[in-house]
């Protein structure tokens, strides 16, 4: 089983996973608080202590062998949340939203945890992976502007202790770590159901249509025009999922 470090309060799981990565080759760090966790595009991450689960992995490249496509680590991720809230919430009421959310149904769906990838690079060579995850658990309330757009696992009327959740997600990432990468990789894109649906780019305000998922997650979308384009885990997209 994976080494897990679990503190009272840090300022963000994902930062000291890559300190440690550097003396171990995979470790876990957990916290019951994080003061400065981190979302994708340099938003800030928020969470009640106590209430939820912030969780980061931490890959160290030079004992355990990187992906081909490092940003399938976003994959394996998404889907270590899916398969621990399928113990407790039936597969159509958990939904994957790309490139790496997760939501669960409440009255609608709604995002219920995140995924945020890092990858420590050193000249050509990746050193490192952290793959940060957080689960919403027991918060019951969010901030304004997200709170129609995010829920907990407490909100769909589970009462799930958080300790219980963190071993179920450990046991999931161990199964999935040992997996090949393009198991992982079809399973995500089998789950994610993305192919073929109209998308709208928050950037452009404008509607695609998904034809299709590169090997290195991005997506090839087609505007009205028909005329090709490449998005990635960087840009925000919203589609009925
Ligand atoms: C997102 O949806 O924007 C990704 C959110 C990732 C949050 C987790 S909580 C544990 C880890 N530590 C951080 O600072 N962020 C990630």
């Amino acid at each position: 089983m994976i080494h897990r470090v679990h503190f009272r309060e840090i300022p963000s799981t994902n930062d000291y996973a890559k300190e440690l990565s550097k003396s171990n080759s995979i470790v876990v760090v957990t916290a019951d608080v994080q003061t400065q966790g981190r979302g994708r595009n340099k938003k800030n991450w928020e969470g009640e202590a106590f209430k939820n689960v912030y969780l980061s992995l931490a890959i160290n490249h030079n004992s355990f062998p990187v992906f081909k496509f490092p940003s399938r680590y976003q994959a394996l991720g998404s889907l270590a949340v899916y398969n621990t809230l399928l113990n407790f919430i039936p597969s159509e009421n958990i939904k994957l939203k790309y490139p790496n959310d997760i939501y669960i149904k409440e009255n609608k769906f709604k995002k219920v945890s995140g995924v945020l990838i890092e990858h420590s690079i050193q000249g050509k060579k990746a050193e490192s992976t952290i793959i940060g995850i957080g689960i919403n658990v027991k918060q019951e309330i969010f901030s304004k502007d997200i709170e129609d757009k995010a829920t907990s696992i407490l909100k769909v009327g589970l009462n799930i202790e958080i300790e219980t959740l963190y071993k179920i997600l450990i046991e999931e990432i161990n199964k999935l770590i040992n997996l090949e990468e393009d198991d992982i990789y079809q399973d995500w894109i089998c789950k994610l159901s993305i192919i073929g649906k109209e998308i709208i780019l928050i950037s452009t305000g404008f509607k695609y249509k998904v034809k299709e998922i590169n090997n290195d997650c991005s997506l090839m979308i087609l505007n009205e025009q028909k005329e090709l384009l490449r998005i990635d885990n960087g840009d925000s997209i919203v589609y009925e999922l």
